[in-house]
This record gives structure tokens, sequence and C-alpha cells, in this order.
């Protein structure tokens, strides 16, 4: 139920979630997917899934800074969203081997031990197991392999927190009630981030995966966080 609701939430609002996304975050969301994929060293060789891929932003800055590797995986289970990604990859000069699937991130269509690295932004929020899903990552990177969480965040300073709580709870649901038309999904938005276990509890849920060497980092005054975790060799 939860799950259809989502599912419908972004295949409504497809058409203008980067819109959206560049105005409501003052572009930020670029340079804080630019950081995650910075973060990560890719094989050559190596074989990278996005999940909960939207459309298809951080596949295309993988591209942008030429760690695609052999193969670039996107996987999201809103066919609008990926109706975007595969017009938005299709548009650039040179993608090198991109697949876009459809699919719950929660069951993943491959085998255990296949990706290099795995990225998920603003993802995770919205999937309820979220140690289940931490886990299903987990056995499908390679030992060595890593995984890149990027989510937003509640900043923790008081002044900064009394001033997001107005914009995020008040004036974000306004402007993306008014430009998506689906105000639902924008109230939706500030109350997922609200409920999402801060940066050292999320920590603690990786290492209950079995991810290892977790570090993680604050972007642009605690507006979101950005954590990377090893899958270890034997
Ligand atoms: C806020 S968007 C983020 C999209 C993209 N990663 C980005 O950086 O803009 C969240 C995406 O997660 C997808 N999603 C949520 N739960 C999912 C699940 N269980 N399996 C696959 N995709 C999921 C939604 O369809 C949506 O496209």
């Amino acid at each position: 139920m939860e799950l259809e609701f989502i599912k419908d939430m972004f295949n409504s609002i497809a058409p203008r979630y980067d819109f959206l996304n560049r105005l409501l975050s003052l572009r930020r969301d670029i340079y804080w997917r630019r950081e995650m994929v910075k973060a990560l060293d890719i094989p050559k060789e190596g074989r990278i899934l996005d999940i909960a891929c939207g459309t298809g932003d951080v596949m295309v800055e993988f591209i942008r800074q030429k760690k695609s590797g052999r193969q670039l995986f996107g996987l999201d289970f809103a066919p609008e969203m990926l109706y975007v990604a595969r017009q938005k990859l299709e548009a650039l000069p040179e993608t090198g081997r991109t697949h876009l699937i459809a699919g719950n991130g929660l069951y993943l269509p491959f085998l255990p031990d296949f990706f290099d690295a795995m990225t998920i932004a603003f993802g995770i929020r919205n999937i309820i197991d979220r140690l289940g899903a931490l886990q299903t990552f987990y056995e499908h990177l390679t030992p060595g392999g890593s995984l890149a969480v990027l989510e937003l965040a509640t900043p923790n300073q008081r002044m900064l927190k009394f001033f997001y709580s107005a914009y995020f709870e008040r004036l974000l649901p306004t402007i993306g009630g008014f430009v998506s038309s689906n105000r639902m999904a924008y109230r939706y938005l500030p109350a997922s981030v609200l409920r999402f276990p801060d940066p050292v509890k999320f920590a603690d849920l990786m290492r209950s995966a079995g991810f290892k060497e977790i570090r993680w980092r604050r972007l642009t005054l605690g507006l979101a966080t950005l954590h990377v975790g090893i899958k270890p060799k034997p």
C-alpha cells in the first residue's frame, strides 16, 4: 500500500521533478550528487548500480565524471521517472554502456557479488524496511565494493532549524504543490525527512547490514548527508 502510494506519487511528479529539485534546493542537489560520485573509487572495468535512480541525475554525474565503469545500471520502480531518465541519457553525446531497469530496490534482479559500487540518492528515505534494503545492497556488492547513500537531513543548529522548518514545512509544499499539481507529494517530502534517522544512527544501521569503514559527512550546513560504507573482503 505504502509502496503503491510512493510509486504513484513519483509517477505523477516525474515531468516536473528535475525543475522542482533545482528550484527548491537552489541547485544544491547537483552539488550533492557530485560529491557522492566523487567519494567513490570506481575500477575502470567496474559495474555500478544507482538504486532509485529516478530521472537519472546520478547516472549523468557518473558519466560526467568519467567514472561510469564498464557498465552503469539505474533501477527505479516508477516508469515515468525512468522515461525522463531515458530521454536525458539519450541526449548525452557519450553514455557508454548504460541500462535502465524497472524494479524494486528491495529485490534486485542481479546475482550476488555483482556490483563494484552502488549508490542511492534521496531514495532510502522512501523505503520502510531500510535494514532489509541495506542488506540487499550488501549482498549484491562485490567484496571490497562500496555503497554511497545520499539523503536529505535536518540541520542541527537551532537558528537554522527554525528557518529550515518554516521553509521546508510551509513554503516548499506550497511551491511544490503548485508546480507539480501534487501537493500531497510535497507534504510527504518534509515528513519523510523528519522521520529519517540522524547520521550516527544511519551509520549504525549500515554497520548492522554488514558494512565496514563507514564514513559520513554533512553537506551544505547539514541539509544533506553522505554516507559511504565498504563490503569487506573475506
Ligand atoms: C526523491 S527520488 C530520487 C531520484 C534520484 N535518485 C535523484 O537523485 O534525483 C526517489 C526515487 O526513489 C524511487 N523509489 C522509491 N522507493 C523505491 C523502491 N522500493 N524501489 C525502487 N525505486 C524506489 C522513486 O520512484 C523515485 O524515483
